[in-house]
């Protein structure tokens, strides 16, 4: 699998999710089997990138190479700035975001409504091309199957951003109008596919190893990204590369396993956010990952009330020693749990104060 001349160890993606896929916790998929793993997206607004939350989103600290950097807006010139901008602050390949259905970037007519004006959207992508070149780096589109239902135009803009020089397509197998109803369609997808000669990878609504083989055969896409069903899952990808390898499931890991990894995870979650926002922000990724497991409803309810790194340590590593003496493994299987509960109103939350940028 490779992305211009960057070539990528598997084609496992973890998708990029606003307030979900931080440093830590791309470097965390990265450790447990993905290939590739996108920044959560990066305001074009130049007036912006000093803001507290945006200097996050372009730390890169240590993070396992190749850095890609999604990037969001509606100004070819502004989106091409943005470009140099987070090359210069090292990102490897450059993403436009042409997939986002929040409101807040809908409105100001960027993520996916860009999909609805074919010629502005050709534009951005010629303009982030030209900007990258000079310095190498590959720039790649995620987008949806179209605008709605009866504007499904994937395949225009594939083929369009392909003239323009894009090195990889991302599909979400649904439309703007979906938001995350309904389920993904793949044909979509497999229309792009056939129809463009740089790679392309399918997104949406996968949550299982047998769920990535069905829609890599369905689609005869180049990798498989997966977003929600990593959140507290994100051995998900060294799981899907073992059953694509061998063509057997891998027994869930160890739960002492999965404590180590998330212990290791919040201490590199708080060392970006800081004790306050990082024991806040913390919460939902100990959320996700207690989800379905025995016990694990009562311990999100009182975790949320604890208010220091220490404390949530503490009652973290309490709970899993507990878990551990009945439990040698994770007694939670793909398919038990509905990965898709992340859901539209928390994408939208997420998403939605991309251009206000509160610190
Ligand atoms: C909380 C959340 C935040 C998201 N943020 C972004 C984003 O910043 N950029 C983007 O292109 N897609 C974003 N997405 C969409 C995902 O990348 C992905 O396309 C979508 O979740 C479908 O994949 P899945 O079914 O595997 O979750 C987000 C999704 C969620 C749930």
């Amino acid at each position: 699998m490779r992305i211009g001349s960057i070539t990528l160890p598997n084609g496992l993606f973890a998708a990029p999710m606003a307030g979900v896929t931080d440093r830590p916790f791309r470097q965390l998929c990265k450790r447990l089997g993905a290939g590739y793993a996108v920044s959560e997206m990066v305001t074009s607004k130049r007036d912006l990138w000093k803001s507290l939350k945006t200097s996050r989103r372009a730390n890169h600290d240590g993070e396992t190479a190749p850095i890609a950097v999604q990037i969001a807006g509606t100004e070819p010139d502004e989106m091409a700035d943005a470009a140099r901008y987070n090359i210069e602050r090292g990102a490897q390949i450059i993403d436009i975001n042409m997939g986002c259905p929040a409101k807040k970037v809908c409105n100001k007519w960027a993520g996916s409504a860009l999909m609805q004006d074919e010629a502005l959207a050709a534009r951005i992508v010629e303009a982030v091309v030209q900007a990258c070149l000079p310095h190498g780096v590959p720039v790649t589109l995620k987008m949806r199957t179209g605008w709605c239902a009866q504007h499904r135009n994937a395949l225009t803009i594939a083929r369009a951003a392909e003239a323009a020089g894009v090195a990889m397509l991302t599909v979400h197998g649904r439309t703007r109008e979906q938001g995350y109803k309904g389920l993904a369609e793949y044909d979509t997808i497999a229309a792009v596919k056939a129809a463009v000669s740089v790679p392309v990878v399918a997104n949406g609504d996968i949550d299982s190893p047998r769920k990535a083989r069905e829609v890599l055969a369905r689609t005869g896409a180049d990798a498989v990204m997966v977003g929600r069903a990593a959140q507290g899952r994100p051995w998900i990808f060294g799981d899907i590369a073992h059953f694509l390898a061998t063509g057997e499931e891998r027994a869930t890991p160890l739960t002492q396993d999965v404590q180590n990894w998330l212990i290791e995870h919040l201490h590199d979650h708080y060392s970006l956010y800081g004790e306050f926002a990082g024991v806040r922000t913390a919460r939902k990724h100990i959320g996700w990952a207690v989800r379905g497991l025995p016990g694990g409803e009562t311990f999100r309810d009182h975790m949320n009330g604890l208010d220091s790194s220490a404390a949530q340590l503490q009652a973290l590593g309490g709970f899993f020693q507990q878990l551990a003496d009945t439990h040698e493994r994770l007694p939670v299987s793909y398919g038990s749990v509905d990965a898709g509960s992340a859901g539209e109103a928390e994408e939208e939350s997420a998403e939605q104060d991309i251009y206000l940028d509160a610190a």
